[in-house]
């Protein structure tokens, strides 16, 4: 077995996203951590991503007694002045990827980034937080299958094919959320 995947440490990742506990098992395990899962749900409080992280991982770790992590992400649309940004939850819930489409159909400079904001707590420590992101393109249309919400509008740099057409270990491979718990996993496992 390759030194990286033997596991080292654990940790709790406190989401309803099945989708990204999928996501965050494949990226952490391959990087020695055991991901276990817990949806206890926490106030979501208004702020950036880091905020959201910060206040949600120290409630979460409080509460259920064991450090935990947490994800707050979002698509950042430049054309839309960053939109829908911090409110990616609730658009993608009310107009959807169809809105999007609808208000970028004129508009030329398609740039996106995804970012994911990890948070990390333990029940007695100070929240520490790590942020992930990757750089792209709005599509004209939706594209693919796989992957959730923004994913088939996502067309990655360097990359033809959306989010959407692509395996989740090919997403795995350079996404935001890799690079968020990548950087939370190297500090992670330098902490004795
Ligand atoms: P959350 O608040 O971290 O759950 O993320 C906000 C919203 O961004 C989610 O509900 C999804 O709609 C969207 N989102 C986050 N990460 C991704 C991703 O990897 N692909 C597509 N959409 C995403």
């Amino acid at each position: 077995m390759p030194k990286e995947r033997q596991i080292q440490k654990s940790i709790t990742f406190i989401t309803g996203n099945q989708h990204k506990v999928l996501e965050a098992q494949g990226i952490l395990n391959n990087l020695g951590i055991s991901l276990e899962h817990a949806d206890i749900g926490y106030p979501e409080i208004q702020g950036n991503l880091e905020d959201v992280a910060r206040y949600g991982a120290q409630y979460a770790a409080r509460r259920l007694g064991k450090p935990v992590i947490v994800e707050d992400a979002g698509l950042f649309i430049k054309a839309l002045k960053w939109f829908p940004g911090t409110y990616s939850s609730y658009v993608q819930e009310t107009i959807g990827n169809k809105g999007i489409l609808k208000l970028m159909s004129d508009v030329v400079d398609r740039y996106a980034e995804f970012r994911s904001v990890i948070g990390f707590c333990t029940p007695k420590t100070e929240p520490e937080v790590f942020l992930g992101t990757v750089k792209g393109q709005i599509g004209y249309e939706e594209i693919g299958r796989f992957g959730f919400a923004y994913d088939p509008l996502f067309h990655p740099e360097g990359y033809e094919e959306s989010f959407g057409e692509m395996k989740r270990d090919e997403k795995n491979r350079f996404s935001h959320r890799r690079k968020s718990l990548e950087k939370f996993a190297l500090w992670y496992k330098s902490q004795g």
